[in-house]
């Protein structure tokens, strides 16, 4: 394709995304797909000629579009807020137009340093002091799966450079809650901690919150027969109900043993970007690691997760790879972002940040996460208020966690009630939400933080949330 070709396929192209997101709301909010729908539309044999890029728009349109779920639909409130500023989208599409090569500072200085940047900026805008240094990474998963590898080897004293784990005689422990995020559980697997050695530390029934006297009984039980405790993750708003463990004794226990703390806050990070939402992170300071995704409720586009640990020093110990072939003769001078994840070649991820912060401002961000949290305020009274509808959990930020439990329905009769009228609204496409065990009973979780989203959407909700559970009842 030449530039001439791509300025008029990306014109359209642009065209075509103004309007799409500019009338999404009369779109169903759930796929209207059943499952190989999808594939079906599309030949079984790779396109031998190439096809005019305003037909191959058209298929977007038509053979993709209805395969997509519309996570930045005004009524989506499902999962979590997913939002794709279009100030950001313009970043990300910058960064692939550049088409940079992010493997070493010499292959883009430019990425490396606003990427130092942008990471400091965000730190500022949360509150963080300047013990962190940051860099961005793809996920909060990958975050979480690094800050758990560099905490094996803090407690190894390096193990990777002698047989791995596969050669140490204690087994080494991480602790966390059952309502930590399952990439928690998988990133302890994955760094070979293996099952029998994680931990689920007790909450308080009540928040859901880690309970620190039962974090430390348990590693002292673990000391008392040999095991080395090597790491602990609190999570900083739960995915579940958005349960926040006390950082600050959860953080001298951890420094009084010497383990790692990480900190994930891929949900609620976005809330520390306001001063008076910040206590509920109280005590962060004494972690190791922090991660929080700007790609969910701050609304800069996947894929875009802030990882900040305290020393650099260590991260990159274990990190780094430092093959012939990437040296220059700067390398005592400048940052290897390579050295502080997995992977080797990066995207020009600080992008789409600088984009987010100058062209939208923090304050107008700031200003519409206070919205959602009015919003969400505004529901739970609703819910509260109403005959036979429980708040299940408090409503620390944007998410509320409901269920309508009218006379006669309990147990396996109330779980089919529950999902039946969650699924009849999510199937209709009018609204989408996510049904979610808790205590191993079905409620319905409202995650309301969508950039579209306004009082006007969250009170159509309620109307269609108590329209569902009456028909199916009766
Ligand atoms: C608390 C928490 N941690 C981690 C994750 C995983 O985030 P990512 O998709 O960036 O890996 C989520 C996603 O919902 C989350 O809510």
């Amino acid at each position: 394709m030449s530039p001439d070709d791509f300025r008029a396929a990306g014109h359209a192209l642009i065209d075509w995304i103004a309007d799409y997101r500019e009338h999404l709301e009369q779109r169903p909010v759930r796929a209207q797909v059943e499952p190989g729908d999808v594939r079906r539309r599309f030949a079984a044999n790779p396109p031998e000629q190439p096809v005019a890029a305003e037909d191959l728009l058209r298929e977007l349109e038509d053979k993709l579009v209805p395969g997509i779920t519309q996570v930045q639909h005004p009524m989506h409130f499902g999962w979590f807020p997913s939002n794709a500023s279009l100030a950001s989208t313009l970043g990300d599409i910058a960064s692939s137009g550049l088409g940079t090569l992010g493997i070493s500072w010499e292959s883009c200085p430019a990425a490396t340093e606003l990427e130092t940047v942008v990471c400091d900026w965000m730190r500022q805008l949360v509150g963080l002091s300047d013990a962190w240094e940051g860099c961005i990474q793809d996920t909060a998963s990958t975050a979480t799966l690094t800050a758990l590898l560099i905490a094996r080897e803090r407690a190894s004293n390096y193990a990777e450079s002698r047989g791995g784990l596969q050669a140490e005689s204690s087994p080494l422990i991480v602790y966390t809650t059952d309502e930590a995020h399952s990439s928690v559980v998988k990133a302890a697997l994955l760094a070979d901690f293996g099952r029998d050695n994680l931990r689920r530390v007790e909450m308080d029934p009540a928040t859901r919150a880690m309970r620190p006297d039962a974090l430390a009984a348990a590693i002292e039980n673990d000391l008392a027969v040999g095991c080395l405790p090597a790491a602990i993750v609190a999570s900083t708003g739960s995915t579940g109900v958005t349960a926040f463990d006390p950082l600050e004794p959860i953080g001298e226990i951890a420094g009084d043993h010497g383990i790692w703390l990480h900190v994930d806050a891929a949900m609620a990070g976005s809330a520390m970007l306001l001063p008076e939402f910040r206590h509920l992170w109280h005590g962060v300071e004494a972690a190791d690691s922090v991660s929080w995704n700007p790609h969910k409720w701050m609304g800069t586009i996947l894929d875009c997760s802030l990882f900040y640990v305290r020393d650099v020093e260590h991260l990159v110990r274990v990190m780094s790879t430092n093959p012939s072939y990437l040296r220059s003769s700067v390398d005592a001078e400048v940052r290897q972002y390579r050295d502080w994840g997995i992977p080797l070649g990066r995207r020009f991820r600080a992008l789409k940040l600088w984009y987010h912060l100058n062209l939208d401002g923090i304050d107008a961000i700031r200003e519409r996460l206070r919205r959602d949290l009015d919003n969400a305020q505004w529901l739970a009274a609703q819910v509260d208020g109403a005959e036979h509808w429980r708040v299940l959990a408090p409503v620390s930020l944007q998410t509320v966690c409901i269920r309508h439990e009218p006379p006669g329905f309990d147990g396996d009769a109330l779980d089919a009630h529950t999902l039946a009228w969650a699924g009849a609204i999510n199937r209709s496409g009018a609204a989408f939400m996510s049904p979610a065990q808790l205590d191993g009973r079905w409620m319905v979780r409202v995650s309301i933080g969508v950039e579209a989203t306004t009082r006007a959407h969250v009170e159509k909700l309620w109307a269609l949330i108590r329209q569902s559970a009456a028909e199916v009842q009766s």
